[in-house]
């Protein structure tokens, strides 16, 4: 079933009072990886909700909000195919109320600590998390979800997401799902859409440059600054890297030394398109 509005959601929802509901959240444009989290999803609880909502609020005025790839019918229909009970797609009016549409400045947000957000994506993202777990929180409490399933691809928003509902007593499980590629190594993200056939190849530096790394570190190499160095024979005049970092995996801390709670993080503008990456050194 296909619902836009908050009130039809809570109507479906208060008759499945016995059973467990899980919520994927996404912003629609699915793919495998999204699929792989409904199909979690299915096997953790008795009811899946779907989210599909491209938020206005996590993109910055420079970002590419109004060029994000809509295809709702193609996502009801591959919701349906995998047994998803409710697809919920509001539009940003239901939301965020018409006023508030107008302005950020009438909106309550949820703003995760600055130790979280002042790295990474955050860095260059700058109220991207905000957004996010504005977001995030308002479907929580929209569906009620016992479980919400996120990716591994989005490593730092999982943390911040945790951290949130630790901090905030929200009653849901966060469960993280590995990253799904493509045969080549490409992570599956929704922005790959946006890449030309040459863009995809100069692409698959980001898992290339990953794997490199752990391959190393499983070799004995632990020097931080030695991992990522070995990133550089990858890179042309083709990839613009925004960051490559080697931090704990739980707590986005940096470390002395590389070890088993590393991630390997990167962030790369191939033909422009900004595609992100990670890898735990650990696995
Ligand atoms: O990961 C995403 O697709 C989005 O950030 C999310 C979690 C659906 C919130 O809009």
């Amino acid at each position: 079933m296909l619902v836009h509005k908050i009130e039809e959601v809570k109507n479906i929802t208060k008759n499945w009072k016995d059973c467990t509901i899980a919520l994927v959240p996404t912003m629609g444009a699915l793919h495998e990886g999204h699929l792989s989290l409904i199909k979690k999803a299915k096997e953790v609880c008795d009811k899946v909700v779907v989210s599909v909502f491209v938020n206005p609020i996590q993109f910055g005025p420079s970002e590419d909000y109004d060029k994000y790839p809509r295809t709702l019918d193609k996502d009801y229909e591959l919701c349906s195919k995998e047994g998803v009970d409710l697809v919920f797609a509001p539009s940003p009016a239901e939301m965020y109320g018409e006023e508030q549409m107008l302005s950020n400045n009438t909106l309550t947000f949820v703003c995760p600590p600055f130790f979280y957000v002042n790295k990474l994506c955050g860095k260059t993202r700058v109220g991207h998390f905000d957004g996010v777990c504005t977001v995030v929180l308002k479907l929580f409490n929209i569906v009620q979800p016992d479980y919400a399933f996120f990716g591994q691809k989005d490593a730092q928003q999982v943390v911040i997401i945790k951290k949130m509902v630790h901090d905030l007593n929200v009653p849901v499980k966060i469960v993280q799902c590995p990253i799904i590629r493509e045969a080549s190594g490409l992570a599956l993200s929704s922005r790959n859409k946006y890449l030309s056939n040459d863009g995809k190849k100069n692409a698959l530096a980001l898992s290339q440059i990953l794997n490199n790394i752990r391959a190393c570190y499983k070799k004995g190499i632990t020097d931080i600054a030695a991992l990522k160095e070995t990133a550089y024979g990858y890179l042309t005049e083709k990839h613009d890297l925004e960051y490559l970092e080697i931090l704990d995996k739980n707590t986005l801390e940096e470390q002395k030394k590389a070890d088993e709670n590393s991630i390997a993080l990167i962030a790369c503008r191939v033909e422009n398109v900004r595609l992100i990456d990670n890898i735990y050194l650990g696995e």
